[in-house]
């Protein structure tokens, strides 16, 4: 059996990650804010699962977190929890922005860190980037950026330790319908399911092969469209989108 940390477990992709690693035999903690929705994914997983509550844009959350990682070696760690604020940047209250770099950006880099302390051969992280991370999206200033950051910094750990043998992935997906009512406003062509998004994620974790993975093609399309077009053009479409 081997053991895969995940953040954000209960909510839309970390629930679908719980429950689709699962089902590939890891034996899950999960780790959110919200005891009873822990409790409800831990009941739906059955079996040997556990979970930790902690505020991962809090130091002490983090820190317990990290200690777990440590305590016992991971054969996986998802980052897939982060914050998302939205609205015209000098509008939105610097707190929101705060609370998402650190929940976003120095988590990960934390609880990669404690990972990787006693990651073995054979191990993989993956961060849940965004194809956001390709071309920022007036709106989300912030929240485009951590996902930039995610991706690369994803991408050069790839690089580090393949060496040693730890797989570590950025996961890339589009528009992901995780909660009713969001991306109402985006053709469904264009909005894949939590469920479609952690296969692909299962699949990248048996190929092992590449730093990023773009979750479907229509969202691999956008991101070969975000290198190929001029960067104005690119950032008025996904404006008015
Ligand atoms: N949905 C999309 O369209 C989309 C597209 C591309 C990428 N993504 C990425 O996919 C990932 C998951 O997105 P989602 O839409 O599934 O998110 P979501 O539905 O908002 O779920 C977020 C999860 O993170 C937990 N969480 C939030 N703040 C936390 C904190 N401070 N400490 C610990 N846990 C915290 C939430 O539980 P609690 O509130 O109980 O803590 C919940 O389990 C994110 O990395 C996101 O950027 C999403």
């Amino acid at each position: 059996m081997t053991r895969a940390l995940i953040t954000g477990a209960t909510g839309g992709m970390g629930h679908a990650l719980a429950l689709a690693l699962a089902a590939e035999g890891h034996i899950i903690t999960a780790v959110a804010r919200t005891e009873r929705h822990l409790k409800s994914l831990i009941g739906e997983l059955g079996g040997p699962h556990d979970y930790l509550t902690a505020d991962l844009a809090t130091q002490s959350g983090l820190r317990d977190t990290a200690a777990a990682l440590r305590a016992r070696p991971y054969d996986l760690l998802v980052n897939n929890a982060a914050l998302a604020p939205s609205g015209p940047f000098d509008h939105t209250d610097p707190d929101a922005l705060r609370a998402a770099i650190r929940l976003n950006c120095e988590a990960v880099v934390a609880l990669s860190h404690a990972f990787l302390a006693t990651a073995r051969p054979g191990a993989a992280l993956v961060n849940v980037s965004s194809t956001l991370a390709f071309v920022p999206k007036p709106d989300r200033a912030v929240y485009s950026a951590t996902k930039a950051f995610a991706t690369s910094f994803s991408e050069a750990l790839w690089y580090e330790q393949k060496g040693r043998g730890v797989y570590v992935l950025a996961l890339c997906p589009g528009p992901t319908a995780t909660r009713p009512g969001l991306h109402a406003d985006t053709p469904s062509a264009l909005v894949q399911s939590p469920e479609t998004v952690a296969a692909t994620a299962v699949t990248a974790l048996r190929e092992r092969r590449r730093p990023a993975v773009v979750s479907g093609r229509a969202n691999t399309l956008f991101a070969v469209a975000t290198r190929l077009l001029p960067r104005g053009t690119v950032l008025r479409l996904l404006a008015d989108g």
